[in-house]
């Protein structure tokens, strides 16, 4: 059994929702592929359905991928049809892989999900050898301020559920990797913009799509998404007007000593 948030769930419209516009996976796996050693096998916790592993394995790296959702997995071996990673049901608190196996490691939005995140951090760290490298991020964050104001609006309605029961902010897994001993390099911020409404956002919310939201049940998140509008109508107008959204996607890669 695993306290982490398990995305079996989300395995049927995660692809839909999820999907990095073209112009940023332009930069995003170029960018991961610089960092990863070349010719050696690289460990992802929390694969998925292979957004990033994908990629990166017709840029030539060699993933491995671990992930605690089934369906998830089953997506990926049947979107790479049959020229997928090596793929197990495995938790990155418990990874069944000898010390050093892997010159390098990734794990992309996966640490926010996981309360026994630094145990994660530990075992990465005993499977990749010394002086390899783990490449990851948080997790996209919102940054304009109506995207936020409608957010936090949704969440307080619900009754504020506690979130993330893994790491909040990168520089918590800064301080943990320092902490081992190694070095941090903050990659270049990845920016999307879009354009959304108020009723867009959410309906997103309302359906429950992001993880953040499965603690409430419908009716909940039905109730909040009805008093934030209300409260939206009064506060920030029209509800359907298009507005802009940035998304901006924070990476690091920490080498080991
Ligand atoms: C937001 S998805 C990210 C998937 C992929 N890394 C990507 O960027 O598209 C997070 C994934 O981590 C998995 N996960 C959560 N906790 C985990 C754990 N303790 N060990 C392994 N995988 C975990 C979830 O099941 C889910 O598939």
């Amino acid at each position: 059994m695993t306290d982490s948030i398990s995305f079996d769930r989300a395995a049927p419209y995660y692809d839909c929702t999820r999907a990095f516009p073209d112009d940023v996976m332009e930069r995003l796996i170029p960018m991961l592929t610089r960092e990863l050693p070349p010719g050696e096998r690289c460990l992802e916790i929390g694969v998925g359905t292979g957004r990033i592993a994908l990629p990166l394995m017709r840029e030539g790296i060699r993933i491995v991928g671990v992930d605690i959702a089934a369906e998830m997995l089953r997506r990926l071996i049947d979107k790479a049809g049959g020229s997928g990673p090596p793929a197990a049901i495995a938790d990155a608190t418990r990874l069944p892989f000898a010390d050093g196996t892997f010159g390098s490691a990734i794990a992309a939005h996966v640490l926010h999900l996981i309360p026994g995140w630094r145990t994660a951090i530990d075992e990465v760290t005993r499977v990749v050898r010394p002086g390899g490298v783990l490449v990851a991020s948080r997790g996209a964050s919102t940054r304009t301020e109506w995207q936020h104001q409608v957010r936090r609006r949704f969440f307080a309605e619900a009754g504020d559920p506690p979130w993330p029961p893994g790491i909040n902010r990168i520089e918590e897994l800064d301080d943990g990797m320092r902490a081992r001993g190694a070095a941090v390099h903050e990659l270049p911020e990845l920016d999307r913009e879009d354009l959304a409404s108020i009723n867009d956002l959410l309906a997103a919310l309302e359906g429950g799509i992001w993880s953040a939201c499965w603690a409430l049940d419908e009716a909940t998140r039905q109730r909040a998404a009805t008093a934030t509008r209300e409260w939206a109508g009064r506060e920030l107008g029209d509800l359907d007007q298009p507005r802009p959204t940035l998304y901006s996607s924070v990476w690091r890669a920490y080498w080991l000593p």
